[in-house]
């Protein structure tokens, strides 16, 4: 990536390029032509704690694929600026608000969680900063709260759970036990789930919700043995997904009980360190590692090499968020001053993705794309998602459901 530039060398260059219209001063003018400078991707990203992995990954596949361009744009180098949100709202909302005041970024991107989306939305809408959200589920974003401004590259919290709560209900047992991080996207991700569920006939057995970053699952993982349910439905990311996966075939519960949940569960990033203990367990995602499609093959292949590690969805989406700033550049001609033109260019990004066909919502601005139905089973030795049923074309329902 490019190194950042001085604010004095930022405004010399914007002038020269003749970027601004001189009537209306230089910050509320719509640019005539494109500045010369870099494009700045602010990343709010976690790069520490629970979803430490999660962020690092998303910014790994977005530099990925800035390198394929050759790190430049409509006509403009590509810069990316990190800050790490904690998984924190007062931390993700300060450092947004650095990123655009002070180091006045074009896109953001992020977040991860839920909670930190919720806590930045009115600031980035107020503000008219481009975000690409690259990971958070919160579906009021693509529903009640949702804004001109943001776009989501990764999934609503809905989308990955409502269509596995049938799909559970025929396949695997009329009877749940549901457990989850307890915050907002824990919480969405099951109530999802109940909704195709509960009204196909299912019964919910028991219901837990650990809070997010909990080492010690043995009192939540008492409560479920105690109910002995014939299948579990789970949202954990991160370190959660790894030790609530390690932990539950300790208690001895994969011996009763079918292990089912998000995907995100049982991912590339926690898969290798949940070994065993995760083999049998069924997950919707809207990826996996060996989907056999030409642009999942050389992304695959591509990352490997450079990171010398398995991608995972994360980095799937950091890649597609890479692409829909690339192509709104190139389709702007670098021009990242005109919010309405990026917004209108933005909307009609459509492009055959790694996870499958990738396009935009044009009232949501949300992602459509196929669930993929996955169970993991023995490789060569090896723990491994493997396609058993989809879903195609998956649309949040947007406005007419509640969050
Ligand atoms: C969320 O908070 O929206 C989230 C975090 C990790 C994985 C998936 C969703």
């Amino acid at each position: 990536m490019g190194k950042k530039i001085s604010r004095r060398e930022f405004v010399k260059k914007t002038i020269l390029a003749g970027s601004t219209i001189a009537a209306g001063g230089m910050f509320n003018a719509v640019p005539l032509f494109a500045s010369t400078a870099p494009v700045r991707v602010g990343c709010i990203l976690p790069y520490s704690k629970v979803y430490a992995v999660l962020g690092e990954s998303i910014t790994n596949g977005m530099m990925l694929y800035f390198d394929e361009v050759g790190g430049k744009a409509g006509g403009r180098k590509l810069e990316i600026i990190k800050e790490d949100d904690e998984v924190n709202p007062q931390v993700g909302i300060r450092k947004t608000k650095k990123l655009v005041e002070n180091d006045k970024v074009d896109f953001l991107s992020g977040p991860v969680a839920s909670n930190v989306l919720m806590a930045m939305r009115n600031y980035v809408h107020d503000s008219k900063t481009i975000l690409l959200v690259s990971n958070a589920g919160a579906d009021a974003v693509t529903r009640e709260h949702k804004s001109p401004y943001i776009f989501r590259t990764s999934f609503s919290n809905w989308m990955i759970n409502a269509p596995m709560g049938e799909w559970i209900y025929k396949k695997i047992s009329k009877e749940v036990f549901v457990t989850a991080a307890d915050y907002v996207a824990g919480h969405q991700m099951i109530d999802s789930f109940k909704e195709g569920f509960i009204p196909a006939g299912g019964k919910i057995v028991g219901e837990v919700y650990p809070p997010l970053g909990t080492n010690d699952f043995g009192p939540y993982l008492t409560q479920i043995a105690k109910q002995k349910p014939k299948a579990i439905y789970c949202f954990y990311a991160g370190s959660d997904a790894a030790r609530f996966v390690k932990q539950f075939d300790e208690f001895g519960l994969k011996k009763t009980t079918k292990l089912t949940g998000a995907g995100f569960m049982l991912e590339e990033d926690v898969l290798p360190a949940e070994g065993k203990a995760a083999v049998g367990a069924i997950s919707g995602l809207h990826w996996l590692l060996g989907l056999n499609n030409p642009q999942n093959k050389k992304f695959v292949k591509e990352y490997t090499k450079k990171f010398k590690t398995n991608p995972n969805v994360y980095a799937v989406q950091g890649y597609d968020t890479g692409r829909v700033i690339v192509e709104a550049l190139n389709k702007t001609g670098g021009n990242t001053g005109n919010k309405q033109k990026l917004i209108e260019v933005i909307k009609n990004i459509k492009f055959a993705s790694p996870r499958g066909p990738f396009e935009f919502d044009k009232i949501t601005h949300n992602v459509i794309q196929n669930i993929y139905i996955r169970e993991v089973k023995l490789i060569g030795g090896k723990p491994t998602n493997v396609e058993i049923d989809v879903a195609k074309g998956v649309r949040d329902p947007g406005v007419t459901k509640k969050s």
